[in-house]
């Protein structure tokens, strides 16, 4: 029998996880990791993005074997530390490519027919469309930065609705073009003609806003900027920039570089550089702005994907269980 901890469960999975982990001594939490509430000698454990897993965990569990992280991204885990103590970390590699690019698409949906607009009015009591018109997306250019699970995801969604699509990508998979239906073009290319444009690229040092006051005067006049990967890849100064002249018509993200700051207001107080400060504005104005959808980070978040992360979790601390490591990210 081993001892596993699991923290950062939603209610509606608690009975779930534990039937489908029987036999074993388990904790399970829908907070984020509390050292003072763990046994010390757990064995396992299971963690979302949202709880830190640094040296002072592995000093205060020193039976831990196994940590599960709910998530793709491991930037979480020290994993230096976690080499050294012979822990072996797993996560899961894929689950939502369909969930966020929908969200995407939900996002795009939203600014074309400004419906957060439309259904704030209606509540409000005023029942008019004077003010309210959208865009069809028949006829349009749509271009998608990055054709990886979610980008493809995405060009594959958009096949209903008659638009053209091309798309950029650093590392272009020719194979791609004969079984969905797009074009690679150039990145300035895809700058200057595309009416909207979906960003599905990871934040690397050489992506880090990327959708700069450059790349912003290189698009079409009236363009939607959509973003569903990371905020970094964006200057909220040119996305600012760009809607109060008119050139960018409106921004749907579902991403913000200085979220942090967003999840726990009283962190502006702490901020430590102008710079972060400079973002953490320009962000609460981006938020703010009419032609604007903010959402929290949630394209992941749908039932269907929160179970595939669960199973393959589950599976993953299975596996270790029986001797059989897999997705593991220490290499
Ligand atoms: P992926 O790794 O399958 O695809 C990324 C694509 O970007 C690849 O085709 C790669 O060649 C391309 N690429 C890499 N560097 C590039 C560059 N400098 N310029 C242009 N293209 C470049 O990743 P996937 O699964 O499609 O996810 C994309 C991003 O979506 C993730 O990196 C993550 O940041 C974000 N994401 C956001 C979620 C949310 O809840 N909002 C949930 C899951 C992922």
């Amino acid at each position: 029998m081993s001892k596993l901890s699991f923290s950062s469960i939603t209610p509606d999975l608690k009975d779930y996880v534990r039937n489908n982990i029987k036999g074993h001594s388990l904790e399970i939490s829908e907070k984020t990791l509390d050292l003072t509430k763990t046994k010390k000698d757990t064995e396992i454990l299971g963690v979302f993005v949202d709880s830190k897993v640094d040296k002072t965990v592995f000093d205060a569990l020193p039976k831990l074997k196994m940590i599960a992280t709910f998530s793709t991204g491991f930037d979480h885990i020290d994993l230096k530390e976690a080499k050294k103590r012979k822990i072996t970390v797993c996560n899961v590699p894929t689950y939502g490519e369909n969930t966020v690019a929908q969200h995407a698409l939900a996002l795009l949906l939203a600014l074309s027919r400004k419906l957060f607009q439309s259904v704030k009015i209606v509540k409000e009591g005023v029942y008019d469309y004077h003010g309210l018109r959208g865009f069809d997306l028949k006829g349009k250019t749509i271009g998608i930065i990055g054709t990886g699970h979610i980008g493809i995801h995405l060009v594959d969604m958009l096949d209903g609705f008659e638009a053209t699509k091309i798309a950029y990508d650093a590392f272009p998979n020719p194979e791609l073009t004969k079984t969905h239906k797009f074009k690679y073009v150039s990145l300035n290319k895809l700058y200057s003609d595309s009416d909207v444009i979906s960003l599905h690229v990871p934040l690397f040092p050489t992506t880090y806003h990327m959708i700069n006051k450059t790349a912003v005067k290189k698009m079409k006049d009236g363009v939607y900027i959509i973003n569903t990967a990371r905020g970094g890849l964006t200057d909220p100064e040119a996305l600012v920039w760009g809607l109060e002249n008119g050139k960018i018509a409106g921004v749907g993200t579902d991403v913000l570089e200085e979220e942090t700051y967003f999840q726990n207001p009283e962190k502006v107080l702490n901020l430590k550089n102008g710079e972060e400060l400079r973002r953490t504005l320009m962000e609460n104005v981006l938020i703010d702005h009419t032609n604007t959808i903010v959402t929290p980070h949630n394209a992941f978040n749908s039932t269907e994907a929160l179970k595939r992360i669960i199973d393959t979790s589950l599976d993953n601390i299975k596996s270790f269980l029986n001797g059989k490591v897999q997705n593991n990210v220490i290499k």
